[in-house]
C-alpha cells in the first residue's frame, strides 16, 4: 500500500518534474531578455543630454493630448484658460499650441500599441505635452490588455521625475513629492512571466543611475527652494536588494548637500505618518521608488482635497509631460455628464507647466486662483452632474480670478484666515 503510494508519487514528480524543467527554461529566457533590455537602458542613462533650456527655444510647442474619458472637455477648458493667459507670448511667436490626436483607448486597441507610432513622432516633436487622462487598460475590461500609454509616455521620454506637490496651508503643510518614474514594479509590469499556472512573477527594476538622478532631483529641489530636509521612503529591511540601492543612492547623493538633512522611512509608517498632525508638517520634499510614489502622493492628495486637487509634473532632461493625476472618468461620460467635469486638476497641471518652461508668474497666478476657486471663495461649484457649474463656467470662474490685480492679496488673506 505505502509502497503504491510512493511510486505514484514519484511518478507524478517525474512527470511534474518534465514540465517543471521546460517551465524554468522558458521563464529563465523571458528574464534574460528582460536583463537586457535593462541593461542597454542604463547604457542609454549613463549617456543622457543635458536639461533643455527653455528660454533659449522659439516657439515653445505644448502639445495638448485630449486622452479618453472627461479628458477631452478638461482639456479643452484648460487650453482655453491657457491661451487665454499666454495671450501675448502667443502673439509674440514665443510659445505655440499643438493638438495631438490619437491616444484615445480606440485608437490605441485598433493599432494594438500603448502610444501608436505616429501620435509619439508627433509628441516628440513637441518640447511639453499637456496630457488628458487616458483609460488604462486591465485584463477582462473588454480592451487589449496593452501597456499604459502614461507609463508607455514615462518610459519613452524618460521623464524620470513625477514631481507632486500637496499644499495644506492651513496646517503647515507643504511636501513636494519626487516619485521616480520609470522603474521599480512599473518599468516591465507587463513583462511578468507565468512560470506555470501557479507560480507567477513580476520584476523590480532599481538601478543606481535611476535612483541616483531622482535623489539628486530631490536634493537640488531642497537646495533651489530653501527647504531643509529631505526624506528617502523605501521598505530596505525587507526589500533588501532593490530598496537597499535606492538607500545606498540617498546616503551618497546625500553628501554633495551637508546643509541639507535627510532621514529614511519605511512606506508603511509613513503612510500613517501623513495623517499624524504632530509629524506630518516636519516633512517638505520627500523622495521614493514609483509604486510607493503612486500609493502615496494619492493618499497626499487625498488630504489637501481630493485626487482631482492635484496635479502631477513628468520630468525629464529633454521632455516634460504635465497630466492630471486622476482617471478618465468613463462613467461621467456614458451617463451624459462629461460637461461638468472639475477641470481643476488639469489646470493645476498647466500651472506647473508654466512655472516649467519659464512663465514662473504666470503659473503662480493660476495656482493661486485654482486654490481661490476651488479651496477658498468656491463661488462657482462643481459637483460633476448638473445641480454644479458646467467646466466652461469654472474655466471662467478661474479665468477671472486670474485677471483680477489683487489675486495675490486675496489669497494671502485666505491662506491666513485659514490658519
Ligand atoms: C498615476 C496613475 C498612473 C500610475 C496610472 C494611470 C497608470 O495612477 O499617475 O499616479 O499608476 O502611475
Ligand atoms: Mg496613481
Amino acid at each position: 500500500m505505502v509502497d503504491s503510494v510512493l511510486s505514484t508519487l514519484l511518478a507524478h514528480d517525474k512527470e511534474v518534474g518534465l514540465t517543471t524543467t521546460q517551465a524554468i527554461e522558458s521563464a529563465k529566457a523571458q528574464f534574460g531578455e528582460v536583463l537586457e533590455q535593462q541593461l542597454q537602458r542604463i547604457e542609454r542613462l549613463k549617456r543622457e543630454g543635458d536639461w533643455t533650456d527653455y528660454a533659449s527655444i522659439e516657439p515653445i510647442t505644448i502639445g495638448m493630448i485630449g486622452g479618453d474619458g472627461i479628458g477631452p472637455t478638461i482639456s479643452d477648458e484648460t487650453r482655453r484658460v491657457l491661451q487665454h493667459l499666454l495671450r501675448d507670448s502667443l502673439e509674440a511667436g514665443k510659445v505655440a499650441f499643438r493638438t495631438i490626436e490619437g491616444l484615445t483607448i480606440e485608437n490605441r486597441a485598433a493599432e494594438m500599441q500603448s502610444i501608436p507610432d505616429d501620435v509619439l513622432a508627433a509628441i516628440k516633436d513637441c518640447h511639453v505635452i499637456l496630457k488628458g487622462p487616458t483609460h488604462t487598460p486591465e485584463r477582462g475590461d473588454g480592451w487589449p490588455n496593452l501597456e499604459s500609454a502614461n507609463v508607455a509616455m514615462r518610459k519613452e521620454l524618460d521623464l524620470f521625475a513625477n514631481v507632486r506637490p500637496v499644499q495644506i496651508p492651513s496646517q503647515n503643510i507643504d511636501w513636494t513629492f519626487f516619485r521616480e518614474n520609470t522603474e521599480d514594479l512599473y518599468a516591465v509590469g507587463s513583462q511578468g512571466v507565468n512560470v506555470t499556472d501557479d507560480l507567477a512573477i513580476d520584476f523590480r527594476v532599481i538601478t543606481s543611475q535611476g535612483s541616483e538622478r531622482i535623489i539628486e532631483a530631490a536634493f537640488a529641489h531642497a537646495r533651489r527652494t530653501g527647504k531643509s530636509k529631505v526624506t528617502v521612503v523605501t521598505k530596505a529591511n525587507i526589500v533588501k536588494t532593490t530598496d537597499g540601492k535606492f538607500l545606498d543612492m540617498a546616503r551618497q547623493v546625500s553628501e554633495s548637500y551637508p546643509e541639507i538633512e535627510w532621514d529614511g522611512w519605511y512606506i508603511d509608517i509613513m503612510t500613517a505618518k501623513l495623517l499624524d498632525p504632530q509629524r506630518r508638517h516636519q516633512f517638505q520634499v520627500l523622495v521614493l521608488p514609483n509604486l510607493y510614489g503612486d500609493i502615496l502622493t494619492d493618499e497626499a492628495a487625498e488630504l489637501q482635497g481630493g485626487v482631482g486637487t492635484a496635479g502631477s509634473a513628468n520630468i525629464g532632461k529633454r521632455y516634460a509631460m504635465f497630466e492630471a493625476i486622476h482617471g478618465s472618468a468613463p462613467r461621467m461620460v456614458s451617463e451624459g455628464r462629461a460637461q461638468y467635469a472639475d477641470p481643476s486638476s488639469l489646470l493645476r497641471a498647466a500651472a506647473m507647466m508654466l512655472d516649467h518652461i519659464g512663465f514662473p508668474d504666470l503659473g503662480g497666478r493660476l495656482h493661486k486662483a485654482i486654490d481661490i476657486c476651488g479651496q477658498y471663495e468656491r463661488r462657482v461649484l462643481t459637483t460633476g452632474r448638473d445641480t454644479g457649474a458646467t467646466t466652461q463656467e469654472f474655466g471662467d470662474y478661474v479665468m477671472s480670478t486670474v485677471e483680477d490685480a489683487s489675486v495675490e492679496d486675496r489669497w494671502q488673506e485666505y491662506v491666513a484666515g485659514d490658519s
